[in-house]
């Protein structure tokens, strides 16, 4: 996709109003300090148009980039954030799934994982939540330059089996680094916005 236009057009906090958008949205979900923001940052080629950072919760509120003025990205704030109250994580899980529910433009929600380590409980959730409301589940697994290339089919398989997701399911590695991935995840955001 040509991206002629992206910038941050709504933001929403724990209380906020979500907005009506008349566009499709595709969601990005993961835990805390997974590479949601630098995935958005390298599908749009912006180094720094969604805010990333090295200490874990940065994305706090729920972001609608505008792409192109017909399509949305909806960061989402992290989960599993440690320094965070659980009243707060509790408070965020809710308004995460509020969010996913209410969503009538939802297309496809993208679930990150990081590509070096099993996915964890939450993680788990998230997957289930996703096929329970009847999406098509989309694996990233992120950080992939962090691996050697001899650990990655392995890796795969593991995330594959702790999230319990069939073969049919696809897992694309991805690196912000290199940029490895991002055709492929770009051809399934597109195919999932025709429908
Ligand atoms: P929250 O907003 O806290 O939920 O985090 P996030 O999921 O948006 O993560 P973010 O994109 O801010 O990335 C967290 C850290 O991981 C940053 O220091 C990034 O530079 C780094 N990072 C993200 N993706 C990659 C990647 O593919 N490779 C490498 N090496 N580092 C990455
Ligand atoms: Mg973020």
């Amino acid at each position: 996709m040509v991206i002629k236009s992206a910038e941050l057009e709504t933001v929403c906090g724990i209380t906020s109003k979500l907005p009506e958008n008349t566009f499709p949205e595709i969601a990005f979900a993961g835990k805390s300090n997974v590479g949601k923001s630098s995935l958005i940052n390298g599908l749009l080629n912006r180094k720094s148009l969604a805010r990333t950072s090295a200490s874990p919760g940065k994305t706090q509120t729920i972001n609608f980039y505008n792409i192109n003025k017909n399509l949305y990205f909806v960061d989402l704030p992290g989960y599993g954030y440690a320094k965070v109250s659980q009243e707060i994580r509790n408070k965020w899980g809710k308004m995460i799934e509020r969010y996913l529910h209410a969503s009538t433009q939802l297309k496809a929600v993208l679930l990150l994982v990081d590509i070096r380590h099993a996915p964890g409980e939450n993680d788990v959730t998230m997957y289930n939540w996703i096929v329970a409301n009847g999406y098509e589940p989309v694996i990233i697994a992120t950080k992939l330059d962090k691996i050697k290339r001899s650990q990655k089919d392995k890796n795969i398989k593991v995330i594959r089996e702790t999230l319990g997701c069939g073969k049919e399911t696809k897992i694309i590695p991805f690196s912000a680094v290199s940029k490895q991935g991002k055709e492929e995840i770009w051809n399934l955001i597109e195919d999932s916005i025709q429908t």
